[in-house]
């Protein structure tokens, strides 16, 4: 070493800087991507009202209408837009915001099939797409959505049947919301066994059928509100179906082709119920 110049070495730690500050890749920008999937969003809409064409300017993102940024960092942290029209379908880019916890677009007129890419936002607590044309299938990824509180899609032309496995993976959902689509089919007996924060279940006014699993409701000790009505469901109630649940308050099962007599011990075990 003694016989090397200093000179060179300071000519080689300098001409290694510059090759790695400008010819190898630099590592991703989180906050690149976040505005990439942004400007995806955006591009996709009809945006008729021009919210978005007039707010959605430049590259701070963070302060956009709508958009709300973490504390710490440039990471959108919250999408929130509910009752601006949009018009149009979303991008699977929103997939990339991965600082995401907050979703709602509730009454924004999407239309589309819901981008299974949803599922990567990890840390989504709430997605609301709530009062909007979406049609399609609920897509199996939104599975993946661990640390989701609350899912709404209701008011919506969702179609197909509810996914078994959809909700194995998400013990903290509080509100499952799907009023009003054309879910069919049977309801899977095993829906709920690991939802054990449910509280609120709305499955009104869709064209499900078949019998009410009797073991539907047996994980779900906090459930409050439970509304299957105005659909195709058959058979008997079953009689021990709300043996697991002391804290319902609403139950509402009208307008469907149940049939039989309503078991007497049906409602033994519910103490505070409000409406049946
Ligand atoms: C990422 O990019 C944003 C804006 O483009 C910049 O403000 C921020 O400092 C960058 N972060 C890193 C770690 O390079
Ligand atoms: C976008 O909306 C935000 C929040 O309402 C506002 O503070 C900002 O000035 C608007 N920006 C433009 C370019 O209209
Ligand atoms: C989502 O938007 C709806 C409609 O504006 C609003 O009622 C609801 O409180 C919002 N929820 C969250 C978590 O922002
Ligand atoms: C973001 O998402 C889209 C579509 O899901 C993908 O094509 C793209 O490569 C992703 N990554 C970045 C960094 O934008
Ligand atoms: C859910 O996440 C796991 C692990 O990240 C992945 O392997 C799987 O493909 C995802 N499932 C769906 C349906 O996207
Ligand atoms: C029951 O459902 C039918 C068909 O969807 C509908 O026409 C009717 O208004 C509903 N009845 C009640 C009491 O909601």
């Amino acid at each position: 070493y003694a016989r090397i110049p200093i000179i060179v070495i300071v000519l080689l730690l300098a001409l290694s800087a510059i090759s790695a500050s400008s010819f190898s890749p630099s590592p991703a920008n989180g906050s690149d991507t976040d505005l990439g999937a942004l400007l995806a969003f955006k591009a996709l809409l009809a945006d008729p009202h021009g919210v978005l064409a007039r707010n959605w300017t430049g590259t701070s993102f963070c302060h956009w209408i709508g958009v709300l940024c973490s504390r710490r960092r440039q990471r959108v942290a919250a999408l929130s837009l509910s009752d601006t029209p949009l018009a149009g379908p979303l991008a699977p880019h929103l997939g990339n915001l991965s600082f995401l916890s907050i979703l709602n677009l509730t009454g924004t007129s999407l239309t589309g099939s819901i981008p299974p890419e949803l599922g990567r936002l990890r840390r989504l607590r709430y997605l609301s797409l709530h009062e909007n044309s979406l049609s399609d299938a609920i897509p199996i990824a939104l599975g993946n959505l661990t640390r989701l509180e609350a899912l709404s899609l209701s008011f919506n032309k969702l179609s197909g049947q509810i996914p078994p496995k959809v909700f194995v993976r998400l013990p903290k959902l509080e509100t499952i919301s799907l009023t009003e689509n054309g879910l069919s089919g049977q309801i899977p007996p095993n829906l709920f066994n690991n939802t054990p924060s449910l509280k609120y279940i709305y499955f009104d006014d869709n064209r499900l059928s078949g019998q009410i699993p009797p073991e539907m409701l047996l994980s779900v000790h906090n459930l409050r509100e439970f509304w299957l009505n105005e659909n195709g469901l058959s058979g008997q109630i079953p009689p021990h179906l709300f043996n697991s649940t002391p804290s319902l308050r609403i139950i509402y099962l009208d307008n469907n082709s149940l049939s039989g007599k309503i078991p007497a011990e049906m409602l033994l075990h519910v103490h505070n119920l409000e409406e049946f």
